[in-house]
């Protein structure tokens, strides 16, 4: 294994995102870098609002809080429970009820310690408390960390469908501790993994080469190569928001490997895949389609990390017939039937619908070789 940092530049510590009320930073740094990071980025200290989860809360609540007290900040915690059943109406009334009785002001930060369902949720909450408190979002997962930390997509479920009722809320700052990634189950670890995975699909930049290069060190959470990948795979995202802050509909490329893996998170029944080892396996369908709707394609270097990247072991007998008819509510599809995400070469996606017969060959042979 070749040592990350003889091979290639450092990576920044920094990555700024413009949006169309300003911008942000994005900052690589350990969790008591928080303080600094905030009065940097504007906040003066006063009281701040810590939303987190069950889970995250024994782990990393205290590293967060004590080195805010030490630099005059008053912290209110605010644990809720761990899972997706929490970004719901209710805990966002929860939510509401403890935060409101604490004489804040406008300026007071909301920061977001965990998953992406604490920073969705704590996200809205401050999108709309007072018409909107300043955000900071502190990813502790490897999908908060690459995903929804960045982009400004906040909100909660609904009975009706997901993330139905949300608000764009831009975060004042985020700040990513690769080394919270440590303590992470290995499904989140995987399933974050799968979206890594597929930034580098999606664009031409390095992230394909240091994946394939560093793979044993990232599958070992080796501190020092998770801070290498972790800047080029948030700047995938970076860049398509950007891009699509012109209406580009260049965010859609963003779901490559999703169509199959959304019919098959809801085939099997939610719950049974998490949602990124639906899109591992997604993924391998939508490589399987690209090779047939683009033959000749040079789709090497993807195939390698897709084969690469474990995917769960099958507990379902979706036929391609169910697949195909779930695909067709996706809420993606337009008019002539499902739209896919497919790589005209590793790097380079597009948009494309794709004749049924093909679909179905894709899921039979995926189907055929998961074991
Ligand atoms: N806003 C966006 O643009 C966007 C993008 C992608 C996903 N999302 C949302 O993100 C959510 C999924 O995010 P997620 O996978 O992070 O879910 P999550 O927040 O539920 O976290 C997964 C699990 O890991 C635990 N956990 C978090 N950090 C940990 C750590 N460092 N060590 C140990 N355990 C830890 C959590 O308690 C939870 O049990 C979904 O609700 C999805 O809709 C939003
Ligand atoms: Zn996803």
């Amino acid at each position: 294994m070749r040592s990350p940092s003889r091979e290639s530049p450092p990576p920044p510590a920094l990555i700024n995102v413009p949006h169309h009320r300003g911008r942000y930073p994005v900052v690589f740094a350990p969790l008591d870098r928080l303080p600094a990071e905030m009065s940097d980025a504007g906040l003066k200290s006063g009281k701040c609002i810590v939303v987190t989860d069950e889970n995250v809360a024994p782990v990393y609540l205290k590293s967060l809080t004590e080195p805010l007290e030490a630099a005059g900040w008053t912290t209110m915690p605010i644990v809720l429970p761990a899972g997706e059943e929490t970004k719901s109406l209710s805990h966002l009334g929860t939510l509401y009820d403890h935060i409101l009785p604490l004489e804040i002001d406008r300026r007071t930060p909301v920061i977001a310690l965990g998953g992406g369902v604490t920073g969705d949720l704590a996200g809205f909450a401050a999108a709309t408390l007072l018409r909107g408190l300043p955000l900071v979002q502190v990813p502790t997962t490897l999908i908060a960390q690459v995903d929804s930390a960045v982009g400004g997509k906040t909100g909660i479920n609904h009975p009706a469908g997901k993330n139905l009722i949300g608000a764009f809320h831009p975060p004042h700052l985020v700040l990513t501790d690769a080394g919270t990634l440590a303590t992470l189950p290995e499904r989140e670890w995987v399933s974050g993994l799968a979206e890594v995975v597929k930034h580098a699909l999606i664009s031409e930049g390095e992230l394909a080469g240091l994946l394939l290069d560093h793979w044993e060190a990232i599958m070992s959470r080796e501190q020092a190569t998770l801070a290498r990948i972790l800047p080029p795979a948030v700047q995938v995202k970076v860049d398509v928001v950007v891009e699509d802050e012109h209406e580009t509909g260049r965010r859609a490329i963003l779901n490559f490997g999703h169509t199959f893996g959304h019919a098959i998170e809801r085939l099997s029944g939610y719950g049974t895949y998490t949602h990124g080892e639906a899109v591992a396996v997604g993924m391998r369908c939508a490589l399987d389609l690209s090779k047939r709707v683009n033959p000749g394609a040079d789709l090497a270097v993807a195939t390698d990390l897709l084969q690469r990247l474990p995917i769960p072991p099958r507990r379902n007998t979706i036929t391609a017939e169910a697949l195909v008819a779930a695909m067709g509510v996706d809420k993606k599809r337009d008019a002539a039937g499902p739209r896919f995400v497919l790589l005209k070469r590793t790097g380079v996606a597009h948009l494309a619908s794709a004749d049924e017969s093909l679909i179905r060959e894709s899921w039979n042979t995926i189907q055929s070789e998961w074991m």
